[in-house]
């Protein structure tokens, strides 16, 4: 028996880090997962990790999440092969390149906004209805803590991050008596591929990063990310509502 046995979770991001993580604890744990991600190869692997723990339906779609239209797909197809969405999570997202504002191009900032807000509200908005007929759901948001206390991430970043934390809370006022919670994640510093293949960083940007990462306590593991996000997909959170669940070690403790 697992604890999240006869519940569908959606999962973006779910290739690499965070989402392969969860992907896979969940799968252990019953849950039947729609795994997301833009790169085929890692959705494919994921697929194959997450069945191997598994008894329960795994499935995989490859997907842009900031083209306008993904997250209405993603959702449908999740209804579509397992008839429900209980929980979703959305934890796609990219950085900035630690960009301040002057030097932020709008390209990096409406990519930035695409995958890290606007494919986040759209997911949900598609989901919470299918929640609200099969009697509730979980809808868990990666941010960060540079969406919290931010100020040395990058300036997109930073600000999609606040979004991200806005819409949690947002969704977790206006549909809590449909039995649909909404919490988010707020992470440190995970070890993932987050900045592999990431646009050069700004050096301006990484000399205040930089000030910030030298308090880290240390870097987390995904697995341990995944864990909390277990918690919060079950019914075992279930008074955990517009929470948003500081995860860095005492990072940002003064
Ligand atoms: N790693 C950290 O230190 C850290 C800190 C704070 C917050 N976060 C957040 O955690 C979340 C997960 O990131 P991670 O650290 O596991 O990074 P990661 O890069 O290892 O994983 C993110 C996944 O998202 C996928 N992705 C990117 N753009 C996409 C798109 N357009 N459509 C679909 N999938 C896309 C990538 O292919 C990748 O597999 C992100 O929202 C990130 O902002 C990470």
């Amino acid at each position: 028996m697992g604890i999240l046995d006869g519940k569908v979770a959606v999962i973006t991001g779910a290739g690499s880090g965070v989402g392969r993580a969860m992907s896979n604890l969940f799968a252990e744990n019953g849950a039947s997962v729609l795994v997301v991600d833009v790169v085929p190869d890692r959705v494919e692997q994921v697929v194959k990790e997450a069945r191997a723990r598994s008894q329960a339906k795994v499935e995989g779609m490859t997907l842009d999440l900031s083209l306008r239209e993904s997250p209405d797909l993603m959702v449908d197809r999740a209804a579509k092969v397992f008839g429900r969405v209980d929980i979703l999570c959305n934890n796609a997202g990219i950085m900035d390149g630690v960009r301040p504002v002057v030097d932020t191009p709008d390209g990096v900032w409406e990519k930035v906004m695409d995958i890290n807000v606007n494919a986040p509200f759209r997911a949900s908005r598609r989901a919470i209805p299918l929640m609200q007929t099969s009697g509730g759901g979980s809808i868990i948001n990666t941010a960060s803590v540079a969406g919290l206390f931010g100020g040395v991430a990058g300036a997109a970043y930073t600000t999609s991050k606040h979004a991200l934390i806005g819409l949690t809370r947002s969704i977790a006022a206006h549909y809590r008596s449909a039995g649909i919670r909404c919490n988010a994640m707020v992470l440190g510093a995970v070890n993932t591929n987050i900045g592999v293949g990431a646009t050069a960083p700004d050096p301006k940007g990484m000399e205040h990063l930089m000030k910030a990462m030298a308090t880290l306590p240390r870097t987390g593991e995904p697995g341990e990310i995944a864990e909390l996000a277990l918690f919060l997909a079950s019914d075992r959170s279930k008074l955990l509502n517009g929470s948003c669940i500081v995860i860095d070690g005492g990072w940002t403790l003064l």
